[in-house]
């Protein structure tokens, strides 16, 4: 175990300084994938990971990738998460933990520590999803995802993931293959739930990640005059489409406590107050902690769309955008952030995730493991997510003495 620390005064400053890229009037941030926000965020990033000492390059999925500066060392241990955001999010999600990895790593390469392998921190291209579907850039890398299905996802606006990319101006200059001979991964970040806190614990040790999937569901009826049609004659998309929303939740509610699904977004056309809406598109995000009930889940949202189609007369049609397995945790990755905790002395406990992290695609790839810190009242996604300083201390510090463990 390293007596070395991270610096607190740098990794605080470096998350007050991102969470100033992309900030909102309302006082969330908003920094969706190739956005100009997450163009001057990549920047910001990439720079320190240079001053961290490491390489940067950029993948075909415009994931960012740093590596440990002249090393041909041949074992590499991997860290990383995202910068991307929802619309009006919080500072902490994703960013905390790249920037943790980026600070423990600088920390490590200027105390001369040289462990036996190189160092790859990657902060992976559109986590969140909200412009393209969820975790592209970690399902591109560990080869979930095609590059040309990947550059084809357009999002609400007809935009392609590679118009936006080149019309960002980010150019790949690496391929994702050279960086996937990675011996083990570690991901920190916000619990983004009430468990750490109500339980008065300072490190969460992630056993696993729920599996979630997104549907994409699209109702089309008759538009029409609001004030010259008859009630019994109207193909209302909207009111078809508010009848999938409240179904969505009843089945969830049906099956089981620990199944969640929730529609985030509703898109209506042509979305004048006197025009009966003729098209509405309805995004589904829904989540268990068993393959079996993600399919089940998604069978059943799928066949009572589509009967409420022939119901009211509504051409329902679905688009099935991601479905991500739930993931279990290396073992033995996950007895090693315990022994960092312990080290440290700090408190922690074993606990799942009821989030969603490009850490569980990696664990297709290599020994990953996830370390979490508390979200104050289980707060995340909105503006006020918070967690407190000393506990961002405590999570980077145990990520660093993870990384120099696994490296050793
Ligand atoms: O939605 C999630 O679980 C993650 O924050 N992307
Ligand atoms: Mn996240
Ligand atoms: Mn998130």
């Amino acid at each position: 175990m390293s007596s070395v620390r991270i610096s607190a005064t740098r990794l605080h400053k470096t998350i007050t300084e991102l969470s100033k890229i992309g900030r909102q009037p309302e006082g969330g941030i908003t920094r969706l994938t190739f956005s100009k926000a997450d163009v001057a965020a990549r920047t910001y990033v990439s720079n320190l990971i240079r001053q961290a000492g490491m390489s940067v390059k950029v993948d075909e999925f415009g994931n960012i990738i740093g590596r440990t500066l002249g090393t041909s060392k041949k074992r590499t241990i991997a860290c990383g998460s995202h910068i991307d955001t929802v619309p009006n999010g919080g500072k902490l999600d994703g960013a905390y933990g790249v920037l943790s990895a980026i600070e423990a790593i600088r920390s490590i390469h200027q105390h001369g520590l040289a462990p036996n392998a190189a160092f790859q921190v990657i902060v992976f291209t559109e986590e969140e999803g909200a412009r393209f579907g969820a975790f592209i850039g970690s399902r591109g890398f560990t080869g979930l995802l095609t590059k040309s299905a990947a550059y084809t996802l357009q999002d609400k606006n007809g935009i392609t993931f590679e118009q936006a990319m080149r019309k960002a101006n980010i150019k790949p200059n690496s391929t994702c293959r050279d960086y996937t001979n990675i011996e083990s991964y570690v991901e920190l970040h916000i619990e983004q739930g009430p468990i750490l806190e109500r339980e008065h614990a300072s490190i969460g040790v992630v056993e696993s990640i729920v599996g979630l999937g997104e549907l994409e569901i699209s109702v089309t009826g008759e538009a029409g005059h609001a004030g010259t049609t008859p009630m019994q004659l109207r193909r209302d998309a909207l009111a078809g489409a508010a009848r999938i929303v409240l179904g969505v939740g009843e089945i969830a509610r049906e099956i089981d406590r620990a199944v969640v699904a929730t529609v985030g977004s509703v898109a209506v056309f042509p979305g004048a107050s006197n025009v009966i809406p003729g098209h509405a598109v309805v995004t589904v995000d829904f989540r268990d902690t068993s393959l079996h009930g993600i399919r089940l889940l998604e069978k059943k949202i799928v066949t009572f769309a589509k009967l409420l189609g022939d119901q009211y007369g509504l051409h329902v049609t679905v688009r099935k955008k991601n479905l991500t397995k739930p993931t279990k945790m290396s073992k033995s990755v996950t007895r090693i952030i315990e022994a960092s905790s312990r080290s440290l002395g700090v408190s922690y406990r074993r606990m799942p995730s009821g989030a969603g992290h490009d850490c569980q695609n990696i664990a297709n790839l290599t020994e990953a493991g996830m370390i979490f810190v508390p979200s104050h009242k289980g707060m995340s996604h909105v503006p006020y997510e918070y967690t407190r300083p000393k506990q961002l201390e405590a999570g980077a510090n145990t990520l660093m003495q993870t990384l120099l463990r696994l490296a050793d």
